[in-house]
């Protein structure tokens, strides 16, 4: 495997390097429409620290009467090869691009990434949908695709598409209503020091 270059420090401390072609932030594994993940990656389900923090997040769900369960975790990059093509089949290269990673380009790739329960925009009003949105910071979790948020994310409001990020990440991005894109340009742009997520 490649030697780790070394791309700077932001102002909150978080390191950010590449690897083998992999861009990280303070080990978050950043993948959207700029930075993509060779084909070959995988861990093939998902991440033990992803895992875990769901388990504990369905279990406190689960207390509020709520149930959770992943509909759509792990993804190969030939699982997203053939769900984009069907896609582009269907709706037009355009459109699916607007809700679909191409492949090389999915969070579900890294392991790290979980659609929950229904896919579908009516989430965002069910109990479940409710609670994972306030809660799933203090497991991890953000909402990876926000309402409001495209022209940053490059990709459609996604009530169902969770991103472990790990705490306190997740913690200042979802108090300050930010998307991953957002969060990394802030804390590059601001001298080591200075406090911009408050
Ligand atoms: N729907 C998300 C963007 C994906 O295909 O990974
Ligand atoms: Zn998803």
């Amino acid at each position: 495997s490649g030697e780790v270059i070394d791309k700077g420090v932001t102002s909150k401390g978080f390191k950010i390097t590449e690897k083998d072609g992999i861009t990280y932030i303070d080990g978050i594994m950043v993948v959207n429409k700029t930075y993509s993940l060779p084909s070959d990656y995988g861990p093939g389900k998902l991440t033990a620290d992803c895992q875990a923090a769901f388990n504990e997040m369905q279990q406190s769900a689960a207390e509020d009467g709520c149930t959770l369960y992943v509909s759509s975790g792990f993804r190969s990059y030939s699982l997203q090869k053939s769900l984009y093509e069907r896609y582009c089949a269907r709706d037009g290269k355009a459109a699916a691009d607007r809700y679909s990673a191409r492949p090389g380009n999915s969070e579900h790739q890294t392991g790290y990434a979980i659609d929950l329960n229904t896919i579908a925009y009516s989430f965002a009003n069910t109990a479940e949908g409710k609670w994972v949105a306030a809660n799933c910071y203090k497991y991890g979790f953000i909402l990876r695709y926000p309402e409001g948020k495209e022209s940053i994310t490059a990709i459609q409001y996604e009530p169902w598409h969770f991103r472990y990020v790990g705490l306190p990440h997740a913690y200042y991005i979802m108090q300050n209503g930010l998307c991953l894109e957002e969060y990394i340009d802030l804390v590059r742009q601001h001298p080591y020091g200075s406090d911009p997520l408050t």
